[in-house]
């Protein structure tokens, strides 16, 4: 029993919930009959075509000579610019790339140099919360899960706003971009108040500086001191450009067009992408990474061993280790299949960082991990489409390298994703596309109503 009442499940409610079950279970054979597309997608990752658009484009597959679909390398594309390109310039340029990979998804070009300042200074004037707004909403009652502490906030945000239900484009904009330069402090300040309250330690609350990129905000607000090195900043950065996107139909995404084809409120239809991808399907899975390979370590004598892995990778698919989950975590996507075009991005970077930390033996043992899992997957699972390392599975790595805590590694996910979300939204809105209402095939057979004394 719960000691919480409020939190407490009894008897009669797990009765409830397994006459729920049972009237609730479905014939899996149906979806194979009906043709229903479990997931929306069918075997080979490939998605039911739901809706069009140009911020975004993923490729796992190609075709060959016979005109039959094989997979192919990941490439990812925002706005038709390759993000290995994209990646490669500012790097190359020595220049932060959140705020230019936002502009991208948002106005559907690269900015010119002065657009780019512009856009950044824009950026940097939004970056004030409403007077209080700390102190008033984000200290109060604070939560220990930082997803549902920031959607509390942007719901939040709506009482603030004179202009909160208009969805023009110029208002919807405006709030987007105010929501795209506050979500590191929703989050960052949403951590503090939880790691002080929760778990007496001390307090720190520093305001951002106007002349810092996103990811440099970041850490500066997040660190006790507010220092960083250039490594770790760059890094942080290109994690923010990698999340930042990834087509129409992953989840968050696709429920912001649902919700914002409603036409409700920036605030209402950002919230609800926030819920998705709270979920350890979608944004939550690079902290299961980062626990499995504490448990890797704490479990095997010689993590070098290859026998060893693959023994531990072998019980992790048959849920005799880590969770019991029977998943080897960071492993596999719904839509790449030979390579996540964004693993291999990270992979780079993982390197030169691991090896700033003094953590180059852990570089080695996930990319003996990387190596080994696909095979071994592969001799205990049916694999249509190829399984390879995805984004998660560095991402927890680096974030932990950069000593962020665990409870804000969502969070990131969501700082980065805002911009793709407000992309789609505003592409939802500029299409004025009809509310989105899909079919649900029925297979209950019609039952007579029984008044309810004649009930056994
Ligand atoms: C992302 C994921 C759900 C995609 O699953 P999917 O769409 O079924 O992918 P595939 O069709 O390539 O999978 C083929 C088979 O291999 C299994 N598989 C794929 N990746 C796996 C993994 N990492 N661990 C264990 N089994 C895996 C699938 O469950 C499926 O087996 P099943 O038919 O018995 O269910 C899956 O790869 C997964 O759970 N990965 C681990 C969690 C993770 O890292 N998520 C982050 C994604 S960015």
């Amino acid at each position: 029993m719960s000691a919480n009442p409020f939190s407490e499940i009894t008897q009669e409610i797990l009765d409830l919930a397994k006459l729920s079950q049972k009237n609730s279970a479905i014939d899996p054979a149906l979806y194979e009959k009906l043709d229903v597309k479990r997931g929306l997608r069918d075997i080979n990752g490939k998605g039911v075509l739901a809706g069009l658009t140009e911020i975004s484009d993923i490729q796992s597959t190609t075709t060959d000579e016979t005109g039959s679909i094989i997979p192919c390398e990941g490439q990812l594309f925002y706005h038709g610019i390759n993000i290995k390109d994209l990646v490669n310039g500012f790097i190359t340029e020595k220049r932060f790339g959140f705020e230019e990979a936002t502009y991208l998804l948002l106005f559907g070009q690269l900015p010119t140099e002065v657009q780019l300042k512009n856009f950044t200074d824009l950026l940097a004037r939004y970056r004030t919360l409403p007077t209080s707004f700390v102190r008033d909403i984000i200290m109060k009652a604070p939560s220990r899960d930082m997803m549902n502490t920031l959607a509390r906030s942007v719901l939040t945000l709506y009482s603030y706003d004179d202009r909160a239900d208009d969805i023009s484009i110029p208002n919807v904009l405006r709030q987007c971009l105010q929501l795209i330069a506050l979500f590191p402090m929703l989050s960052v300040y949403g951590y503090q108040a939880y790691n002080h309250y929760h778990e007496g330690q001390s307090l720190y609350i520093h305001a951002p500086d106007p002349a810092l990129s996103t990811a440099e905000n970041l850490l500066r607000i997040l660190r006790p001191d507010s220092s960083y090195s250039a490594l770790e900043a760059r890094v942080l950065d290109v994690a923010l450009v990698l999340h930042a996107e990834h087509g129409g139909g992953n989840n968050s995404t696709f429920t912001t067009h649902v919700v914002s084809s409603s036409a409700t409120d920036t605030y209402s239809t950002i919230a609800a992408a926030i819920g998705s991808l709270k979920g350890p399907r979608h944004g939550g899975a690079n902290i299961k990474v980062v626990r499995m390979f504490e448990d890797m370590k704490a479990t095997l004598d010689d993590w070098t061993d290859e026998s060893q892995v693959r023994q531990y990778l072998r019980a992790l698919l048959n849920k005799k280790a880590f969770d019991h989950a029977g998943l080897i975590y960071g492993m596999g996507h719904a839509v790449y299949s030979l390579s996540d075009p964004r693993a291999d991005i990270f992979r780079k970077f993982v390197k030169s960082l691991s090896e700033e930390k003094g953590l180059y033996r852990e570089y080695q043992l996930y990319s003996l991990v990387e190596r080994l899992a696909p095979e071994v997957i592969g001799e205990e699972r049916r694999i249509y489409k190829g399984v390879s390392a995805n984004v998660d599975f560095y991402s927890g790595f680096v974030y932990s390298m950069l000593n962020l805590p665990t409870e804000l590694f969502t969070p990131i996910f969501a700082i980065a994703r805002i911009s793709g979300w407000s992309a789609h939204r505003l592409e939802e809105l500029a299409n004025a596309g009809k509310i989105i209402r899909p079919a649900y095939g029925s297979v209950a057979p019609r039952v007579d109503y029984v008044p309810l004394h004649q009930r056994g």
